[in-house]
């Protein structure tokens, strides 16, 4: 560890984050190097960001390329790849207009604001918004306001108001929370960040149904679990069910900062000049990068790869989990897995570090694994073998007597 950047960043920087005592420098593939130059294997891809692992040649190729042409624009003029990335979300996601943001909580923002925009040209002055219990949308004060964990709201009150939380996969709780005011529905397919849980297929279409019945939008929020963390390029198209608008962000960017929400014609044609806007999003940088991410998954065939590996790694935490009493469950969908322990899982992951792996623990007791999508079978193995082997020496008391 180069004490210096710590003191550093403990002097000067908001102290925001509680790091690890880790300092990267550079990444290949599904490996990263701290400074030291020992390796880790990384199950954590940056929160779901480096899908295609680091350094992925045909990314690096775009990135040098466009930087040596031009990296900004605005968006007061054209450039030839916000277009082409515009039509190429739209294929693979079923939706028909896009604006091009920075990050999921911009998108987010921008999507409450075309839910009510939406609502208020069809005549009905309706605002509210029907997000979930334990969800996670994003910092800034509309995604906050939409963010159902009292821990990350509770001391920058009052928030926006205009918005109510249903328990998760709780049909009738849904239904009661939506009202004739409610002008959209905000789900994640699977939560992220809330510890991995999947919406049930009875959840997810009473969500659609009632959202259309209380004219009302369903917006998906796919900034985690989109852009082929689950094995397809939405995780709501499992449910076989079309959102009115689609969030994106995390991958999109191959690295680089860039979110997107997307809309059916009839919502997305409604913001005029004017209405909506970003100076940095969607420029040609970014645009070409992830033009690029989105061909080399299919030109790799990365989800077909999502579906096996993922498969695979459920199943070999699944003969973990009746190994140890103390693994209460197994969760998740392709690549975006969690286990969820009778104890604190955060100790686990300096545990993993010591031993060159990279895994990520949220809520308290879930360890959760968002690895690159090039992940391989035999990276799989090797993340295995360590949990085992830490897992055997774990002191476990079954319930009632301490750890
Ligand atoms: C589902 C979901 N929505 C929104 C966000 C916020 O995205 P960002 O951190 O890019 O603002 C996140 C980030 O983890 C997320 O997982």
């Amino acid at each position: 560890m180069k004490k210096d950047v710590r003191e550093i960043e403990k002097k000067f920087l908001m102290q925001t984050y509680a790091r690890f005592p880790l300092i990267l420098e550079r990444g290949k593939g599904c490996w990263v190097w701290d400074t030291k130059g020992k390796k880790y294997l990384d199950f954590v891809s940056g929160l779901g960001v480096n899908a295609l692992g680091h350094s992925h040649p045909r990314i690096l190729k775009a990135l040098r390329e466009q930087a040596g042409k031009v990296i900004h624009v605005s968006n007061l003029y054209y450039h030839p790849y916000q277009g082409p990335l515009a039509a190429a979300l739209a294929k693979i996601t079923g939706m028909d207009r896009v604006f091009f943001c920075n990050s999921g909580t911009e998108a987010v923002e921008g999507a409450i604001k075309l839910a009510r925009l939406y609502a208020s040209r069809r005549g009905k002055k309706k605002f509210e918004v029907v997000a979930l219990k334990n969800s996670f949308h994003g910092r800034t004060f509309g995604a906050l306001s939409a963010t159902g964990q009292e821990k990350y709201r509770k001391e920058f009150e009052p928030l926006v108001p205009g918005f109510r939380f249903a328990r998760y996969n709780d049909v009738e709780h849904l239904e009661s929370c939506i009202t004739e005011n409610t002008c959209a529905v905000l789900v994640e397919p699977i939560q992220g960040e809330g510890g991995i849980f999947e919406m049930s297929q009875e959840f997810m279409e009473a969500a659609a149904s009632l959202a259309r019945r209380n004219h009302a939008v369903l917006i998906c929020d796919e900034i985690q679990c989109g852009l082929g963390r689950t094995g397809d390029y939405l995780a709501s198209k499992h449910y076989r069910v079309r959102p009115d608008i689609v969030l994106l962000a995390k991958p999109l960017g191959g690295g680089l900062p860039l979110g997107a929400f997307l809309a059916r014609e009839e919502i997305g044609a409604l913001f005029q000049p004017g209405m909506h806007g970003s100076t940095f999003g969607g420029g040609p940088l970014a645009c070409r990068v992830a033009l690029e991410f989105l061909a080399v998954l299919e030109k790799e065939k990365v989800l077909k790869n999502v579906r096996k590996t993922g498969e695979y790694f459920r199943r070999r935490l699944l003969e973990m989990a009746a190994k140890y009493p103390f693994i209460r469950e197994v969760r998740g969908r392709g690549l975006m897995l969690a286990i969820d322990l009778a104890i604190p899982s955060r100790p686990f992951v300096q545990m993993a570090m010591d031993r060159g792996f990279i895994i990520n623990s949220t809520h308290d007791t879930v360890l959760r694994f968002l690895p690159p999508l090039i992940v391989e079978k035999k990276h799989v193995d090797a993340l295995c073998k360590m949990l085992d082997e830490i897992f055997a020496n774990t002191p476990w008391e079954p319930a009632g007597k301490s750890v």
